[in-house]
């Protein structure tokens, strides 16, 4: 089992639908302990039904923009696991005003709040956990092609986005003299609650599986297994990198 002896966190999950979910599960499956995050006590009752009866499973509850509840799960984290070998950063979050409108239009305070939660917080992530971070251990975030591309409806989060993945090679280059690697997974449109806060996403998701060179689908589970090889020693030397889980649709000239 690839992952076997490895333990970890996923950050955060909604429901089974969730991306981060679809890391959990694949993680758990290759032999993880994983460590599940939900955002507040709604999200927690429903992540459990999840989880229920599964002893590869703890859940934690965090809010990214609560700098005394990190300082909790550090020390929840710490009891429970002592160290951990991956970090799994799935979480964003910007207002619907400023995903619907124009670009032109996002507000201030938007603006702030979408690279608070989407971007800062995985610096924040990372400081408060890297105590417990073993050597040559992974850290990962989530990140979509609208970070380059002005997509239609992505707006505000493309800009963030596109400051998560510089974070991610800043903190490549931090952590890099422990051997511990930081990286970026970038699916295309997966069906997620998050993802319904961009405007056509039916549209966008048919585009894209259309004109995408593999003609397969590719979802929640791609994602896990990408997410596995990072989190596996099968990518010690790769750090600061991302990779597209899109079926190829980043390359496609149609
Ligand atoms: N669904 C897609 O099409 C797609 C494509 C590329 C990248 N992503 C990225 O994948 C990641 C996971 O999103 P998803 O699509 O699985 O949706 P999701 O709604 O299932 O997950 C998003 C998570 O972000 C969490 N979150 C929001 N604000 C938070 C805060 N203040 N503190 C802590 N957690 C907070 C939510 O609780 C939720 O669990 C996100 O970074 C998203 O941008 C999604």
């Amino acid at each position: 089992m690839l992952l076997k002896g490895k333990k970890g966190l996923v950050l955060n999950v909604t429901n089974k639908n969730s991306i981060g979910w679809g890391i959990a599960e694949a993680a758990a499956e290759y032999g993880a302990e994983v460590g599940i995050g939900a955002q507040n006590a709604d999200m927690t009752s429903r992540v459990q039904k999840l989880i229920d009866g599964n002893d590869a499973y703890k859940l934690f509850e965090i809010d990214f923009q609560d700098d005394a509840q990190m300082g909790v799960l550090v020390e929840q984290v710490k009891r429970t696991y002592g160290k951990i070998d991956f970090l799994v950063h799935a979480a964003a979050y910007a207002p619907r005003e400023d995903l619907q409108g124009r670009f032109i239009d996002t507000s201030r305070a938007g603006f702030s709040l979408a690279m608070e939660v989407s971007c800062y917080s995985l610096i924040t992530l990372c400081r408060a956990m890297e105590p417990l971070l073993n050597d040559d251990a992974s850290v990962m975030t989530l990140s979509y092609l609208g970070s380059t591309r002005a997509v239609d409806g992505y707006n505000v989060m493309g800009v963030a986005k596109a400051g998560l993945e510089s974070t991610v090679r800043y903190l490549a280059a931090d952590l890099g003299d422990r051997g511990i690697r930081v990286n970026t997974l970038s699916p295309g449109p997966v069906n997620t609650i998050s993802a319904r806060g961009v405007k056509d996403l039916a549209g966008i998701l048919e585009r894209v599986h259309e004109r995408a060179p593999l003609k397969r689908p590719y979802g929640q589970r791609e994602c896990g297994l990408n997410a596995v090889y990072l989190m596996s020693d099968l990518s010690l030397g790769v750090t600061g990198q991302l990779i597209y889980i899109d079926s190829g649709f980043n390359v496609s000239g149609r």
